[in-house]
């Protein structure tokens, strides 16, 4: 080997090879064995640090486990696209007070959409909505009564709610077996804030999303709007989603960092479920605020989404439009792509908003905003029109509409367009749209809501913003700003006088 031979070149004369050799083996074994203890000591180092990477892991995980909202139970369905058959109503609560032409259409009532979902019942009922109070009554197709007679059916009722101490879930839950989860919204979001989401899952498969809650304005005295699904598995499978996410946030204090993977949407603004209902073909998708799973389309892409879509015409049924955050900050979350849309793409928008006391004076401001962009534009019109009701000599908010409806598809949620909804608040929503390349149009849900929102913008109650008026909506504030508000106008009544010169 290599050592001989290097011995056998440096050899001193006088002494014999071998015993070199022998010395030399001596020290390399000393030198083997040390190594190897060397190894040892090296190995047993690495194992040690191998499992206290493995305990770290493993702490980790369990903190991870714990941290993520998880659901329990029996949640490993599919989504069966194929064999879906989707029909889907629009339903409407209209007060009786309210009084349009003869000849005007109406959706289903609202109380008989809820009531159709009771009768198609037969595992669970998951209730999610901003307040609680129904009456309860003899009426045998009274609510609160239909809801009370789940148990004698073995249906259960899940409720979560935003609102502790609701007299009328503590009943349903002592007397009833209800089982209600209380979320301490303003824990969770370290902030004012508050569950807005209003919607039913029934049987996973059934569902209604909507402005109404379970209040007994909603069901009587304003002008709601919604949609009742039936049959409808992909959809009320991710909307149960929702409810589920909620539903694992009781007791909760912190936001969670990460969402367990059966919160996961199968659809979302990116991939949205191509379904049939009521035989035509639509791409839809659930959206949500505030607690936003991975691959949750959030309400505001939801709406931006359906904007930018939009090629001829956005038409907006709102309560309040006030691109601000708390009075506070500019929010330009809608209000640019409304810009964009009116300006460079030129779309034609109508915006029908809630005329009520509370109405904050700001909006008129930005709506004249909004309509100025168009002066001297060909091709650019924004309309506006306050949906006003005097009851009992008061301005009432009676029209609570949350709906957009463009010439491609449609948007109905729970959250006002109001910038702090869309930051601190939690809402849901519901996108149905023509594939883009459908031409001829049956007559749809989203063309029958556009009849629901002509109806509503022609109708007595709408008053188009004038020029050199200052509505009488919002009372309230009047004082408060009317320096700088008409200044504003001033100004925009200027330009207009310009604009006709
Ligand atoms: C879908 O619904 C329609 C009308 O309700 C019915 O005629 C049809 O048989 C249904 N198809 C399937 C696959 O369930
Ligand atoms: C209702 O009748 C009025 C006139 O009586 C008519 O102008 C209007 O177009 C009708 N509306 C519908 C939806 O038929
Ligand atoms: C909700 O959380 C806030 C802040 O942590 C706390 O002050 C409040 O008492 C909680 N509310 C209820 C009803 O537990
Ligand atoms: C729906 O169809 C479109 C194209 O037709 C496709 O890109 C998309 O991935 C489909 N969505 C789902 C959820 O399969
Ligand atoms: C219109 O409805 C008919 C059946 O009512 C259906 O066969 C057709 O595909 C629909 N057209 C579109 C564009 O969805
Ligand atoms: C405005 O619309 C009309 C008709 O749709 C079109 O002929 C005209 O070119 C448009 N003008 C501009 C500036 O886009
Ligand atoms: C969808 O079909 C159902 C059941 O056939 C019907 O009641 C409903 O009015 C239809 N909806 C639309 C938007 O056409
Ligand atoms: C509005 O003005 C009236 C009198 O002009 C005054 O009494 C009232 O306090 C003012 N309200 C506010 C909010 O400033």
């Amino acid at each position: 080997n290599d050592i001989r031979k290097y011995l056998h070149i440096f050899q001193t004369p006088g002494l014999p090879a071998s015993s070199i050799i022998t010395a030399v083996q001596q020290q390399d074994y000393s030198a083997s064995v040390w190594l190897r203890r060397r190894e040892k000591l090296e190995h047993s180092q690495q194992k040690c640090i191998v499992i206290f990477a493995l305990v770290c892991c493993f702490a980790v995980l369990l903190a991870l486990i714990f941290s993520a909202v998880d659901i329990w139970g029996e949640d490993e369905e599919t989504e069966e696209e194929c064999t879906s058959n989707c029909s889907i109503v629009l339903v409407e609560n209209i007060p009786a007070d309210l009084l349009f032409p003869d000849n005007t259409t109406f959706h289903l009532p609202l109380s008989a959409g809820l009531n159709n979902l009771l009768d198609k019942a037969e595992r669970v009922v998951e209730i999610v909505s901003p307040k609680w109070y129904l009456n309860p009554s003899d009426d045998e197709s009274n609510l609160l009564t239909r809801l009370q007679e789940l148990k004698h059916k073995d249906i259960q009722l899940k409720i979560t709610t935003g609102e502790f101490n609701s007299k009328e879930l503590k009943d349903l839950e002592r007397n009833h077996d209800a089982e209600v989860h209380e979320v301490n919204m303003t824990a969770l979001a370290k902030a004012y804030s508050y569950l807005h989401s209003s919607f039913w899952v029934v049987d996973r498969k059934h569902f209604y999303i909507g402005s109404a809650g379970m209040d007994l304005e909603s069901l009587s005295t304003r002008k709601e709007l919604g949609v009742v699904v039936y049959d409808c598995k992909p959809l009320a499978l991710d909307l149960h989603k929702v409810f589920s996410l909620y539903w694992g946030l009781e007791h909760k204090t912190f936001m969670p960092n990460f969402w367990s993977k059966r919160l996961f949407p199968f659809f979302n603004r990116d991939r949205p479920g191509n379904l049939t209902i009521n035989s035509t073909q639509f791409e839809t998708y659930i959206s949500s605020s505030l607690f936003i799973p991975k691959d949750r389309s959030s309400d505001l892409e939801a709406i931006s989404r359906v904007i930018q879509q939009a090629r001829h015409f956005i038409y907006i049924s709102i309560i309040d439009y006030l691109p601000l955050i708390s009075m506070q900050r500019y929010w330009s979350g809608i209000d640019g792509l409304l810009r964009e849309a009116l300006i460079l793409r030129k779309v034609r928008i109508r915006l029908l908003i809630s005329c009520r006391e509370e109405t904050h004076p700001l909006t008129f401001n930005f709506i004249w905003s909004l309509k100025s962009l168009c002066l001297e534009e060909d091709n650019c019109s924004l309309e506006a029109k306050f949906f006003s009701f005097q009851r009992d000599g008061s301005l009432s908010g009676i029209n609570h509409n949350r709906f957009m409806v463009t010439d491609r598809g449609l948007y109905i949620g729970n959250l006002d367009w109001v910038g702090e909804e869309f930051t601190h608040n939690a809402g849901a929503g519901l996108v149905i749209s023509h594939p883009g390349n459908v031409a001829e149009k049956n007559f749809t849900v989203v063309e029958q809501l556009q009849a629901v929102f002509e109806r509503d913008w022609f109708s007595r109650y709408a008053n188009t913003l004038q020029t050199n008026k200052i509505p009488v909506c919002s009372k309230q504030h009047i004082n408060k700003s009317v320096l700088s508000k008409s200044r504003i106008y001033m100004l925009s009544w200027s330009l207009l006088k310009v604009n006709h010169l």
